[in-house]
């Protein structure tokens, strides 16, 4: 863990741009942690009928573009402001089945400045992926992007 978030220091330094950082967490998680098949963020966006999360910079299979606040693993996180971890999908009522072969999945909400921005979603092929300590690393990897990344 210690190794990942310096890689992520020395990734974000110099960098302000939340897409183009966004873009390379993805890239970084996706290369570094083991047994996950999708990751990648949602944006919090105006849309008719109020705020909802939009698909943003990830890795792994194609995803959909939209969800509702409150709706899935990555509404429901958002609307808590509390990461979750799902150990099993098939046994979470309303999970969003994007690619089939997740098992188990975990969602930190970006919060910066008391603010929701959006989400960091992981999915694992296997279940049970997720512990308590890898919540704790993405917070730290989720609070490092919302420090770094403003414009
Ligand atoms: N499973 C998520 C949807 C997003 S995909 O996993 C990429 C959910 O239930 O919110």
């Amino acid at each position: 863990m210690g190794d990942l978030l310096e890689s992520l220091a020395a990734l974000l330094d110099g960098e302000t741009d939340m897409l183009a950082n966004a873009a390379n967490v993805a890239a970084l998680l996706f290369e570094r942690i083991s047994a996950i098949n999708w990751v990648g963020f949602y944006f919090l966006r105006e849309a008719a009928g109020g705020q909802t999360l939009v698909l943003g910079p990830f890795q792994g299979k194609v995803a959909c573009t939209r969800i509702k606040l409150g709706q899935g693993v990555c509404g429901t996180a958002a609307l808590r402001r509390e990461t979750l971890i799902v150990p099993d999908v098939q046994a979470f009522a309303g999970h969003i089945a994007c690619d089939a072969s997740s098992r188990s999945e975990i969602v930190v909400p970006l919060i910066r400045e008391g603010v929701l921005v959006g989400v960091l979603d992981i999915d694992s092929p296997c279940s049970n992926r997720f512990s308590e300590a890898d919540a704790r690393c993405f917070e730290q990897v989720a609070a490092m992007l919302m420090r770094e990344s403003w414009s």
